[in-house]
């Protein structure tokens, strides 16, 4: 068997919980994430770091999984979209506001968004909405026109800025 086709193992923590799987040295974290972990919430848009559509973050950095290989995460913490929701299994405030926007809508685009989002959110606490565009700007949506997105992100900021207790993710 040549080098190329040898799996190693890869650890990680996803959402919180310890997860193993192997990779071949040119596996993409994004294609690891959806086939050997079986997270398929992550999607796969163009595969070259354009759509943003395979955000993740890794150890708290929203980062595209597409242009990452497993075998660079192996001992991170990975999150994914999966991972949003409250522990209760009820919608985040971030995933309430998306809806109450309806700023998604065949949803491609949207685990990424939101996985953009909660990194943004954590270090812009009152952003501007010229400060959200600039974040989306790293994401393609070809169904919302990204003002509905804007909103609901904005939105998100003002509740949590009244809503002291309230976490972007379980
Ligand atoms: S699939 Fe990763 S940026 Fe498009
Ligand atoms: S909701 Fe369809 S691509 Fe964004």
């Amino acid at each position: 068997m040549s080098e190329q086709h040898i799996k190693h193992p890869v650890r990680v923590i996803v959402n919180g919980v310890a997860r193993s799987g192997h990779a071949e040295s040119r596996m993409l974290l994004s294609d690891f994430i959806r086939h050997e972990l079986g997270a398929t919430g992550t999607h796969v848009g163009c595969e070259h770091g354009v759509c943003g559509a395979c955000t993740v973050q890794i150890d708290g950095i929203a980062t595209r999984s597409c242009l990452c290989l497993a075998s660079q995460v192996d001992g991170c913490d990975l999150r994914t979209v999966e991972g949003l929701g409250r522990e209760n299994g009820t919608l985040s405030i971030l995933q309430q506001m998306f809806k109450k926007h309806h700023a998604l809508q065949c949803g491609f685009c949207t685990a990424g968004i939101l996985m953009s989002a909660v990194d943004f959110l954590g270090r812009f606490t009152d952003p501007t909405e010229e400060q959200v565009r600039d974040m989306l700007s790293g994401h393609l949506c070809r169904c919302t026109g990204y003002t509905p997105i804007v909103e609901a992100i904005l939105d998100v900021a003002r509740q949590l800025n009244t809503e002291k207790t309230e976490t972007l993710h379980a």
